[in-house]
């Protein structure tokens, strides 16, 4: 990959009826879980082509508008995340060469050589963005007197790497182009106007009625429709659906931030989770759960990024342990370069909230080049992955815009236990009673979630005051509590930015064990279950070398541990398939009280995005 500044990024265009501006800003603020390093808008009015950015986030591009509105009633707008180079109002799009306007999502890998032939023919580069090289080729094109569509063409021939893009032209007011190869991009069909967004959320307010792009597609878009070309320039066709995206309210409620609210659905989600899985008249799980036939496949690949992976890692015990089934799991980014050997017999699951997330569809596009069945266990239903999927396990968590995944997380692991007892069921891994037994105790999950959240909350944010004094924590767990390890530290370092580390409980001894003294907290995540005593003796470890402990455990684990702690966490006794759903509480509340107490922006991390499009 080259070099340079790119973008995560979120785009947007309307070829309207009425002026463009206000509704383009609405439309980013769907959009700013893509990125928040800066925002900027452009529109053409009386046959000139304007623009307002703003560094940071959005409102600071609202409040350019309310001092200097921009009238007109076709643009483009977007919202960015930059992985290179600085987020300042320079880099920020749209960018603008000699009447050309473009907003960009993802990477030019060959803007580096681009360049290099542009500014030897004389031209003049005043971004570090990769996406500027897009706006002068079009230029150049058209001042060579190549009419724009060919124009198009011949740029998006010349350009490789990810991309979706919209092309406004000074010279064309009543039309919009636009190209997909990777990111996605939907076009919204209105009346009488035409819309462009990175996704059907974006464009909810406007319309649900929806074609997206696929890859090698470009369109030129006007106010009565929208023409969709390959690369050779030949028509194709892409059906129109009716988005089933509402535009939801974004809205804290009660609540300080949006995690803090998503922290506290859990116990609802999770139910609504549940009952499209498992009947609980019956106590059996359904047909929802069997949309993979688990009972011919050899074994499952599972892949995902972040919190989604860690998810998957649970997922991995359940299905080895409840349906006998060897699970093959990597972080994507990984996944999809380890050139892994895969037969068709198997299945493989895709684990994402937004669907979006550029690594994790590499894996699947791997995955399916090599004919095995693809699942996808995500939030956002009509998602790229999900649509390249031959089955979705929705998550039902609703809309998570915290960027660090709490409900999110505890809904996919409440799906994946499902779909582990659907596969021991089908495999005859588990008995019919010992289905029962365990979807009873599913049923039980969001009322003790409920009186979980409750009970500790007050002895989280107390301990976060500690934790927050910290500069460095460690989480240890065994067995399923491994993963939440890693989660409770992703969650910390994500939000808080205090440096924490997960591991494997019996890892302590192979070296970091070295890093234990007075100031460095240990969590150990712990409930009464079948590798209780080998954790206690690790925290016996931890303590006879001074470390402070906060134990996490439950009403059997605090009877039977007699070690001192720093502060013990006392968790109602439940069943260990619903353990790590309960125990994913008090991770989740430590994280965010300690971030509160610190004073970071909680729901907008630094530096991250709630979708990440490139890899
Ligand atoms: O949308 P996805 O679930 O594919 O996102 C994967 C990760 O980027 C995500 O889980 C990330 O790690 C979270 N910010 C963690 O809280």
């Amino acid at each position: 990959m080259a070099a340079g500044v790119f973008c995560m990024c979120g785009i947007v265009g309307i070829v309207g009826s009425n002026a463009v501006a206000e509704r383009l800003v609405d439309a980013l603020k769907r959009l700013e879980y893509r990125g928040y390093d800066s925002a900027g808008v452009a529109t053409i009015h009386n046959g000139a082509m304007d623009r307002r950015r703003a560094e940071g986030k959005l409102f600071n591009l609202e409040k350019r508008l309310d001092a200097e509105p921009l009238p007109g009633n076709t643009g483009i707008a977007h919202t960015r995340w930059a992985t290179h180079g600085v987020p300042n109002v320079t880099n920020a799009h749209p960018h603008f060469v000699d009447g050309v306007a473009v907003v960009h999502n993802g990477i030019i890998e060959n803007f580096s050589e681009l360049r290099d032939e542009l500014t030897a023919e004389g031209a003049v580069f005043t971004t570090q963005t990769d996406t500027e090289v897009v706006a002068h080729l079009m230029a150049k094109y058209l001042r060579e007197g190549v009419e724009p569509r060919a124009a198009m063409l011949r740029m998006l021939n010349r350009v490789s790497g990810a991309y979706a893009l919209v092309v406004m032209l000074k010279s064309d007011p009543g039309t919009l182009m636009a190209a997909r190869s990777g990111p996605p991009l939907a076009i919204g069909y209105g009346r009488g106007e035409m819309f462009l967004g990175s996704d059907a959320i974006a464009l909810s307010p406007f319309t649900n009625e929806i074609a997206y792009l696929v890859d090698g597609d470009w369109a030129i878009v006007t106010r009565d429709g929208a023409e969709i070309l390959d690369y050779a320039g030949n028509p194709v066709e892409r059906p129109r659906q009716i988005s089933q995206t509402t535009a939801y309210v974004v809205d804290k409620g009660n609540h300080r931030h949006f995690m803090e609210k998503e922290i506290y659905e859990q116990p609802e989600v999770i139910s609504h989770a549940l009952s499209h899985y498992v009947d609980f008249a019956s106590n059996t799980v359904g047909d929802n759960a069997a949309a993979i036939d688990f009972k011919s496949v050899s074994g499952l690949a599972i892949s995902a990024c972040g919190t989604a992976y860690l998810a998957g890692l649970v997922g991995k015990y359940w299905f080895e342990r409840y349906a006998r089934l060897p699970v093959e799991i990597d972080v994507a980014s990984e996944f999809r370069y380890r050139e892994m050997p895969l037969s068709p017999s198997q299945a493989a699951l895709f684990i994402s909230q937004s669907g979006e997330t550029a690594d994790t569809l590499a894996s699947l596009r791997y995955c399916k080049d090599n004919g095995l069945k693809i699942g996808a266990v995500v939030n956002v239903k009509e998602s790229t992955i999900a649509r390249e999927s031959d089955a979705i396990f929705p998550i039902m968590a609703g809309p998570e815009i915290g960027v660090a995944s709490t409900k999110a997380f505890t809904c996919q692991l409440a799906v994946l236990a499902s779909l582990a007892l659907g596969a021991g069921k089908a495999r005859g891994t588990i008995t019919p009673e010992q289905e029962k037994q365990m979807v009873r105790h599913l049923a039980e999950m969001p009322r003790i979630m409920s009186r979980v959240l409750n009970l500790i909350e007050p002895q989280m944010e107390s301990l976060s005051r500690e934790l927050s004094k910290c500069r460095d924590v460690l989480y240890l767990g065994r067995g399923t509590s491994f993963p939440l390890a890693m989660e409770g530290a992703l969650k910390l370092k994500e939000i808080s930015y205090i440096h924490a580390e997960g591991y494997a409980a019996g890892e302590l001894k192979h070296g970091p064990i070295a890093l234990i003294d007075e100031n460095m907290p240990v969590i150990v995540i712990a409930p009464y279950d079948r590798f209780f005593e080998k954790t206690v003796s690790n925290m016996q470890e931890v303590a006879a070398r001074g470390g402070r402990i906060i134990f996490i455990t439950d009403e059997a684990g605090a009877a039977a541990s007699k070690l001192p702690t720093m502060a013990t966490i006392v968790l109602p006794n439940v069943d260990e398939i619903i353990a790590p759903m309960i125990f994913s509480l008090p991770i989740q509340l430590l994280a965010y009280h300690t971030a509160v107490f610190m004073g970071t922006d909680v729901d907008q991390p630094r530096n991250l995005a709630k979708s990440v499009t490139v890899e």
